[in-house]
């Protein structure tokens, strides 16, 4: 038995309680979520998403591949993933499906993909529970969404079941880095300064101080990888990113 996000305030047995707390909290956060994450990682979040990308390369060569990013927010996974299946395929990639719980982060993905004039397909979902057969996706994405759900064994049974044979789940998380220097550091601006200045910019109350408390309390990349396992993936890799701070965790079926 993993376990699943603890948002203050809600009893972690409740799972609809945390899904609909987590939810909310997106809700309120969907306006202001990009300028934030550019401000609070100094753009290293894109520089991370580019590396899952490049290591999804195989997959998005393909024109033919189904490409699923769960958790999508306001769709920067999406466009970047899409991006790469034009310049790999041209205009014979099928396009990549977004799917998230919250109606005003897809409202944001929606209004990213169409000035980017990028081929939409946007789905309101819950990760539990995706509308789709089994082995839908070769490719499934999910980053920095999954450290966020109720029960992790269930959201990764439900990715093992969404995955094609040969398929592969990316996942793209924070992780607390073991590095001498980078650990301390990065463990001071997590702690002191990225909750100050998100909870304030974002208006939001608590939100980036769940963000940090959740990043501590999160599975080992140890821990993900025996997960996946045992869900139903046979071979998990993982690579390190900017010392430790975000692990991806590449989970093939
Ligand atoms: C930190 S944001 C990440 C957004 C995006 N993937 C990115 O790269 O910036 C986490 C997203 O996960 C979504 N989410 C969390 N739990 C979910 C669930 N159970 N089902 C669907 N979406 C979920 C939230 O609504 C939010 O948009």
């Amino acid at each position: 038995m993993t376990r699943g996000a603890t948002p203050a305030g809600v009893d972690p047995a409740n799972q609809v309680a945390v899904s609909r707390q987590i939810r909310e909290m997106f809700g309120r956060v969907a306006p202001r979520y990009d300028f934030l994450n550019r401000l609070l990682s100094l753009r290293i979040d894109q520089y991370w998403r580019g590396v899952l990308v490049r290591k999804a390369r195989p997959y998005l060569e393909r024109p033919e591949a189904r490409v699923l990013d769960l958790c999508c927010g306001t769709g920067d996974l999406v466009v970047a993933l899409d991006r790469e299946r034009k310049r790999l395929c041209g205009d014979a990639a099928s396009a990549v499906t977004g799917a998230d719980f919250s109606r005003p982060m897809l409202t944001e993905a929606g209004r990213k993909l169409v000035r980017k004039s990028r081929p939409m397909r946007l789905v309101e979902a819950d990760a539990f529970d995706v509308p789709a057969r089994a082995a839908s996706f070769d490719l499934i994405t999910i980053a920095w969404g999954f450290r966020n759900l109720a029960d992790y064994d269930a959201g990764l049974r439900e990715f093992a079941r969404l995955a094609a044979p040969g398929g592969c789940l990316a996942i793209l998380e924070f992780s607390q880095s073991t590095v001498p220097l980078v650990a301390p550091l990065f463990g001071f601006y997590f702690r002191h300064v990225l909750p100050r200045i998100g909870n304030a910019i974002s208006g939001s109350g608590g939100a980036y101080s769940y963000l940090q408390n959740s990043v501590e309390k999160f599975l080992t990349p140890g821990q993900l990888s025996a997960a996946a396992q045992k869900a139903g993936f046979r071979r998990v890799e993982t690579v390190s990113l900017s010392g430790g701070i975000s692990v991806l965790h590449m989970c093939y079926k």
